[in-house]
Order: C-alpha cells, then structure tokens, then sequence
C-alpha cells in the first residue's frame, strides 16, 4: 500500500497522464497510468505537477522591512545599501527570525521550498547571522535554507570584514559571498575575489557572490570569478550573482568572457524583478534593462537561475514569494517569448537553481524526495503566464499547503457563469 499516489498529472517535459507513487517521504515510481492502492489518491485532473520552486537569490535579513525607517527615495542599489545602513542599528534577532519565519510562510504557500539567502556579515555582532541560523533550524522541517555569508559593506572596505565573514562561516552559515564592485577600487574587488575563493576551496564551501551589479561596462570582476573558479578547480560550485554589468559590456569582450564562464562551469544568477527596477537609474532615454545576457548564457551551456532577491525591504517595494513573478518578469526583459525559451524561463526557477544550492533528491524522479506542486497550469508556460495558482504543496510525502482553483464569477447575458482563465 502506497502512502500517496498522484495521477493523471502532466509533467514539466510535457509527459501527459502520469502516476507519481510515494513511500517513506520518497518517488518510488513515474509512470504513465498507474493506479495501485494507497492510502490517499490525488486526480490531478490532467493539470501541471512540477517539482518544488527555487530561489538561488534572496536576502531573508531584510524581508518585510519595507518602510523601516523609511522608503528608497531614488531606487538605486546605493541609495538601498545606505537605508538598510540605517535600518541595522534598530533590527532585534526576534524582529528579524519573526519577518523571516512570515516570509517562509508565504514561501510554503507558494511551492517555493528551497531557498539560498545571503545574510549580512558586516556588522561584529552577527546579528543578522545569529537570527538567520535560528530561522534555518526552524523552517527544516519544511524549507530547506541555504545561508550565504555575505559581506554587504565590503570584505576589504569595512573594517573586520573578513574576520566576521570567517565567524559566520564558523558559527554554521553554508557558503561564502562576496561584493567585488562594492570593493573601493577594482583592484580591491578582484583582490577580494581571490580571498574569497582560495577561503572556500580551504573550506571545502560553495562561492555566491554579487558581482557586478552596476550599469558600468568595465565591471569586471566576473572574469576574476571565472578565472580563480578554474585555478582552484571549484568548477560547478561558484555562483556569480546579478552580473548586470555584462548587460552593458562590449558584444567582442562578452563573447571572450562567456567562454571563460563556460569553462568554469560558472552558475549564474539573474534577478530581473531588482534588475529591471534597481538598473539604468542614470540613464535618460533609452534606458538599459539592466539584467544580465541570460538566453545568450543559456546557449554557452551555462546553468541560468532567477532569483526574487529581495521583498518587501530597502531595496524593493513588491513581491509576495512567488518565484513564478520572477520567471514571468525574466521571459519578458529577456524577450524569451519562444516555447522553448519559456519552458527555459520555468526551468531557471525550478531545476537550475536547484543545481546551483547542490540540492540533493531534487526532482520528479524515483528515488528522489516526494517533494512536488500541483499547479493551476497545463504546462509551464501557462504557469508563468498565469503565475498559476498552487493548488497543493507537498515534501516527503506530506501535503504543506493548498488553495482553491481560482474562478471569477460572471454576471454577463449569454455568457457562462464562471471564468477559469486556463
Ligand atoms: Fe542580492
């Protein structure tokens, strides 16, 4: 007997009335029609069964902190590190695990059941780190939590920035960040780019750094991050975040630093709901984009993911967890508008990400968790379409969250009573 059985659920690759048996919190099977005994049976009634959303990209330290104690005036990155500079001397460890633990929340509601957060180094207290461990013991029981220590006034430029990276480190954060163009020259940023990873390859630890977010085509320090991948053989197992830079860069050198990335087995991170808000803020007309090459990335083989970044905090004023807006947001800046590159638009939320924290038993496979969400969608692009509704969250077998299927009533002569909008 079977502890749950999913039927006639079609899967991201298109596979159409599909079984998905679960035992013991695991994928025993993925086949087309079973039907055995188990104890409960879920008809997903021909619609879309994904494996669970992942953030590669968020900062859980200032979620729903929107306002506090005020609001980015100019919407710059700058203006954004300064107000959070405010912010910190006034955050509580309780404040920050009770808005961590709210945002979690929404995360369960919405399918999204990993997540990688860079948390603030910075400050000699470990605040920020201290309130973060806690919330990751928390939430493990339902979200998988991956912490980035990250030096947000700069490893080098803040005093005692690297000690305090190296504590976080200590005290149990997973991998190491960094914040190269924050650094006070380029210099500074590739020297920083250097410690950090020859400290990770020491550590045996993942790299993710933000790296060169800003609009100034001689950021560079993605090519250092690539470089010092491969000197140190982490190929796979570094991260550069943002990279908005490369949106500015010139088309020769881009084709140069790609290949470099290629062999690197460089992981990327987008964010276009911040890319598109945060860059191009000292442009007039036309105003760039901001977000990195992604379908150029993609094709040189590079695993792409879209991160939320942020919520509700310092730097943006929107959001609710759903990593479906960040994927509807990055289909469109990145003109991915092909069937094909929308069902890659769906992937850098789900499978990419998950590749990119190291996830292990991810995906609809046997074997793997029985972590999986039954979305309101046929397929991945009306899922991003839609930004379709969770009708039913579950991990290791057991259902987390779930919700109606949306329906608006209609008042119309001669016209049906409800809309589905599938
Ligand atoms: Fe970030």
């Amino acid at each position: 007997m079977l502890d749950l059985l999913i039927t006639h659920a079609t899967l991201p690759d298109g596979r159409q009335n599909m079984s998905i048996a679960v035992q013991d919190g695991r994928i025993t099977e993925v086949t087309e029609g079973l039907q055995a005994p188990a104890h409960e049976t879920v008809d997903a009634g021909g619609l879309l069964v994904s494996p669970p959303f992942v953030d590669a990209h968020f900062h859980m330290d200032s979620t729903l902190s929107y306002g506090q104690p005020r609001v980015n005036e100019s919407g710059t990155l700058l203006e954004g590190i300064a107000l959070w500079g405010e912010l910190k001397p006034t955050l509580t460890h309780e404040a920050i695990v009770q808005r961590a633990l709210q945002y979690c929340d929404m995360a369960v509601a919405r399918g999204l059941l990993a997540i990688r957060s860079h948390v603030d180094t910075s400050h000699a207290s470990l605040l920020p780190v201290q309130a973060l461990l806690d919330v990751k013991q928390r939430v493990a029981p339902y979200l998988d939590l991956q912490l980035v220590a990250f030096p947000q006034d700069g490893v080098l430029r803040a005093p005692g920035g690297l000690e305090n990276l190296k504590r976080a480190l200590a005290l149990g954060v997973d991998v190491v960040g960094g914040i190269p163009h924050f650094e006070r020259t380029m210099a500074q940023g590739a020297e920083s780019v250097k410690i950090l990873c020859e400290l990770a390859a020491s550590q045996g630890k993942r790299v993710d750094m933000h790296c060169d977010e800003s609009d100034d085509p001689h950021s560079r320090h993605v090519e250092t991050l690539a470089y010092e991948t491969q000197r140190l053989g982490l190929h796979g197992r570094v991260t550069g975040s943002h990279l908005t830079s490369m949106h500015s860069m010139d088309n020769y050198y881009v084709s140069k630093l790609m290949a470099l990335m290629a062999e690197a087995d460089l992981g990327v991170v987008a964010n276009p709901l911040i890319n598109i808000t945060l860059q191009g803020r000292h442009d007039t007309y036309p105003k760039r984009r901001g977000m990195t090459r992604v379908p150029e990335l993609m094709a040189a083989g590079l695993t792409v993911a879209f991160g939320h970044d942020c919520v509700l905090d310092p730097w943006y004023s929107g959001g609710s967890a759903d990593m479906l807006e960040a994927a509807h947001m990055g289909l469109h800046v990145g003109q991915m508008t092909s069937q094909a590159a929308m069902r890659q638009c769906f992937d850098a939320v789900t499978v990419n990400p998950a590749r990119l924290l190291g996830l292990e038993g991810y995906g609809l496979v046997p074997g793997a968790f029985a972590d999986f969400v039954l979305l309101h969608a046929r397929h991945p692009a009306d899922a991003i379409r839609l930004r379709a509704a969770r009708l039913g969250v579950w991990r290791r077998g057991k259902l987390l969250a779930r919700q109606p299927a949306p329906a608006a009533q209609l008042h119309l002569p001669g016209r049906p009573e409800k809309v589905s909008f599938l």
